[in-house]
């Protein structure tokens, strides 16, 4: 972690749109000065998803601790920040709230700028963090982004650091939602992605032969049938016994073919999308960019296309506050500060 300056412009990032309450302090729009997240996995765990109304709850009794931790981490004082960077949007509302509410109150009390920020624009901004594989920078747009969360899929065409065109989304499930109903039927637990990925290592991506769906001649993606394929064959290997459980190995199989099929989608449209505008230089965002044979692949096609791919580390992948330090970052250079109007929104406006 880096220590800040005093002609530093230092923005305080606010991320709790879903079930991490995350603050973190980035110095100009790249250094990262301090990260905290505080995690509510084990808890959700137990349930086998994400439980609104329990993630409001505990980002209102972490949220304040998380943001002094991330304060005192930096040697960061209230009169020494440029701005309050919080997610508004997309998100749970009850979890969005807490944080745009926690935020408004210290813009209240501090005077400190505010400033809302869309959560796929942040997993996008994550990409000019300096810690990245390649970080992202104005010189490189446009840039196509894959978005790959657990509510989106999405491929974005990057102009500018705050503005991007939508080239293809999902026509139903995200590609995250895919990896979290496959451990489902595996019974591999929650989050879904890192336990399909975790018990792939073991198994054969060939093992079963899972459709890799393409939506017509466009760059969207569909990932329900897929799901389904699943779904049927784990109900034909348990045969008449729909409690049977599968052996460890036969898992394994399972988890490696999906996952095989699941990137392979992603890496054939997102390669597409590049072709297709003509771009340079491609970043990944969102949960699922953290999966390690999807960073693998990219690399290997990116390479022989001649096409520059830029990577955050897998803890900006999944949800943090420092991408959204980035994205308000960005933001108060080109804009005015919101004010204690700012609103929350639960669904991307289309
Ligand atoms: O971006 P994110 O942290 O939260 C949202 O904005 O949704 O993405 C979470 C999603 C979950 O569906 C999770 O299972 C998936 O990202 N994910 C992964 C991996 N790590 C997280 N999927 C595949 N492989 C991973 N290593
Ligand atoms: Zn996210």
């Amino acid at each position: 972690m880096n220590s800040p300056r005093k002609s530093d412009q230092l923005v305080l990032g606010i991320e709790t749109s879903c079930d991490e309450t995350a603050a973190a302090v980035v110095r100009n729009g790249r250094d990262i000065i301090s990260s905290i997240i505080a995690s509510q996995d084990q808890i959700h765990a137990l349930f086998g998803g994400v439980v609104p109304e329990i993630a409001s709850r505990k980002h209102t009794e972490l949220l304040t601790m998380v943001v002094q931790r991330a304060l005192d981490a930096g040697g960061v004082s209230w009169e020494d920040l440029a701005g309050i960077a919080v997610t508004n949007g997309p998100g749970l509302i009850g979890s969005l709230l807490v944080g745009v509410s926690a935020a408004k109150a210290y813009h209240a009390a501090t005077g400190v700028p505010l400033v809302g920020v869309n959560h796929l624009q942040a997993h996008v901004a994550a990409n000019f963090a300096a810690v990245c594989d390649k970080p992202l920078s104005a010189e490189h747009l446009p840039a196509v982004c894959l978005i790959a969360s657990g509510g989106h899929s999405d491929l974005v065409r990057i102009s500018h650091a705050t503005d991007y065109e939508l080239l293809g989304a999902t026509r139903d499930d995200a590609a995250g939602e895919a990896f979290d109903k496959a451990a489902r039927v595996l019974k591999l637990g929650y989050p879904g992605g890192p336990a399909v990925a975790a018990a792939a290592e073991a198994g054969s991506p060939e093992a079963f032969d899972f459709p890799r769906p393409k939506v017509g001649a466009s760059l969207d993606f569909s990932f329900s049938g897929l799901k389904t394929a699943l779904i049927r064959q784990v109900e034909q290997l348990q045969g008449d016994d729909d409690e049977a459980a599968l052996d460890d190995h036969t898992v394994a199989d399972l988890a490696a073919s999906f996952q095989a099929a699941v990137v392979d989608t992603l890496v054939r449209n997102t390669m597409a999308a590049v072709a297709q505008v003509a771009a340079k230089h491609l970043a990944i965002a969102g949960g699922v960019a953290a999966n390690q044979l999807l960073r693998e692949k990219l690399e290997q096609k990116c390479a022989r296309a001649g096409v520059m791919l830029h990577r955050p580390p897998p803890e900006l992948c999944t949800d943090n506050a420092v991408m959204v330090a980035i994205g308000g970052h960005f933001l108060l250079a080109e804009r005015e500060p919101d004010n204690l109007d700012l609103d929350v929104f639960s669904a991307m406006p289309r």
